[in-house]
């Protein structure tokens, strides 16, 4: 068989920019996105390419190439499965909220509402790609929907991590540093992957594709973001000692990174990790350690979230603290909301956080973000406000003028390293500022020189 059609069942971070790619470069495969959320789906068939629902630098041009050529989005969930030959999952699988596992369990409701919608319309062979990141041993959940619930169809079920990180989202699907495939070691199976890999090789070169068990598939993302994860807090502890000590964490991280065997990525200090993927991941695979009484090993792993929220929090604690003890009724001006530079999402952003230490504090919180829009700082702040009883929303505006955002604050606090933040003009800034004018740099990010020297103090991440 060779595949004509594909359906990705999930229109998000992951599935919308992974499709485009694929309708991309394949352009004799018919891709369809599908998702329930209209609004979403609207918004990615939006006729000006810019307002896609989501930013991504690269995305816009390759969807206005190929949508409406061989890349669809549409809220007909059924059709579209019964067309493709090959579906991917991209649904979401948050962290559990209630029940067994809440707080670290992945919630796989999404994963097993669309594994029964697969088995009830397909009427056709199908080859079902688990895209989302899922805890170890999913698939065989996924199986026995399909084969006790379908129509007695053929299914052969793969794992297809993602691992594009946002932001770089395009570059990282156009050049890969691998393409992991995960099946069965039956025929069946093997053909299964074949298609599959017959995909990527149209731009991914061949020994960069990876295929595996589907079980070391699975527990290979969690893994890598593990890893990737647990390089970010080590830096970040390494960063209150560096404060402590008088060493800098910049040149220590450039000391470190060029021991080829440490290597330079990943080294960052900051305020904290933020992200869908790195908390939930690790949560998970601490949950499924200890499910198997592997408790140090959940241990482990564990503390890198601890250290995670020590380090988000020890930064809002620090503002109150050098603004003499007291931020009640004291403008601080949020550089940043999204969890990264060069996206729009906030999920787990350090600054949701940071926020609410501060705003327990009763500090009056101004945001600036490039990319990120009102509606989702509200969102993020509503969710805050069913957690804590403090907290009173309404200290928080949202300014799309980042000089007006700075007017008259005490403090500006960096929360996303987004390169514009370095090109303003902070003797502007510092003018319309009240004075002493603070500077908590979350990310790093500007030139400590040039702002003392107009006059700011100015704070960084462990120096
Ligand atoms: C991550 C993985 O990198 C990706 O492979 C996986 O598919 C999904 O999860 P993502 O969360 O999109 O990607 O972004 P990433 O670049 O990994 O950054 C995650 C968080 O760590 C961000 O908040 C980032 O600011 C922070 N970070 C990263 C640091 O604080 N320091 C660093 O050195 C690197
Ligand atoms: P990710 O970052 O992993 O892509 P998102 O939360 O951004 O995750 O996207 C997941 C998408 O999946 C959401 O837009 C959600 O509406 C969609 N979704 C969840 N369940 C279903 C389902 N059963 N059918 C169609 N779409 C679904």
């Amino acid at each position: 068989m060779k595949i004509k059609s594909i359906c990705c069942i999930g229109a998000g971070y992951v599935g919308g920019p992974t499709m485009s790619i694929i309708a991309q470069k394949c352009p004799g495969i018919k891709v369809t996105v599908v998702d329930v959320n209209e609004k979403r789906i609207a918004a990615w068939n939006h006729p000006d390419v810019n307002n896609i629902p989501i930013y991504e630098p690269g995305l816009s041009e390759i969807v206005a190439e190929a949508r409406g050529r061989n890349l669809f989005f549409s809220t007909e969930v059924d059709k579209a499965i019964d067309e493709a030959e090959m579906i991917f999952i991209s649904v979401n699988t948050p962290t559990k909220t209630y029940g067994v596992g809440k707080g670290m369990a992945a919630d796989l409701k999404y994963i097993e509402l669309c594994a029964r919608q697969i088995a009830r319309v397909a009427k056709t062979d199908k080859i079902v790609v688990e895209k989302s990141t899922l805890p170890v041993r999913t698939a065989s959940a996924i199986r026995d929907i399909l084969d006790n619930t379908g129509n007695g169809v053929n299914f052969q079920i793969l794992s297809n991590p993602e691992f594009l990180a946002e932001g770089t989202a395009v570059e990282d699907l156009l050049a890969p540093d691998r393409v992991l495939i995960g099946g069965d070691s039956t025929a069946e199976g093997q053909e299964a992957i074949a298609e599959l890999v017959a995909i990527y090789a149209n731009w991914v070169p061949r020994d960069k594709i990876l295929t595996t068990n589907v079980w070391s598939s699975e527990l290979s993302k969690l893994t890598a973001n593990a890893f990737l994860a647990q390089r970010v807090s080590s830096i970040n502890a390494m960063s209150e000692l560096c404060e402590k000590t008088g060493a800098d964490v910049n040149e220590v991280a450039k000391a470190i990174g060029l021991d080829s065997r440490i290597g330079s990525k990943f080294l960052k200090a900051s305020v904290g990790f933020g992200g869908s993927c790195f908390q939930k991941d690790i949560l998970n695979l601490v949950y499924i350690a200890k499910t198997y009484g592997l408790n140090e090993v959940a241990d482990y792993w564990e503390q890198v979230i601890i250290m995670n929220d020590h380090q988000k929090r020890r930064f809002a604690k620090n503002i109150i603290k050098t603004l003499y003890n007291t931020v009640s009724g004291k403008k601080i001006t949020f550089l940043g909301w999204a969890f990264k530079k060069d996206t729009n999402d906030t999920r787990e952003s350090a600054a949701i956080y940071v926020a609410d230490d501060l705003l327990a504090e009763q500090a009056e919180i101004c945001v600036y973000d490039p990319k990120v829009e009102f509606e989702q700082i509200q969102t993020d702040l509503n969710y805050l406000e069913t957690r804590s009883e403090t907290l009173n929303g309404s200290g928080v505006q949202v300014k799309t003028d980042v000089y007006e955002a700075c007017h008259n604050a005490h403090a500006i606090a960096v929360l996303t390293e987004w390169d514009e933040f370095k090109t303003y003009d902070w003797q502007k800034i510092y003018d319309n500022m009240l004075k002493p004018a603070f500077v908590f740099d979350g990310r790093n990010l500007l030139d400590k020189t040039t702002l003392e020297k107009i006059g700011f103090i100015y704070q960084a991440i462990g120096s």
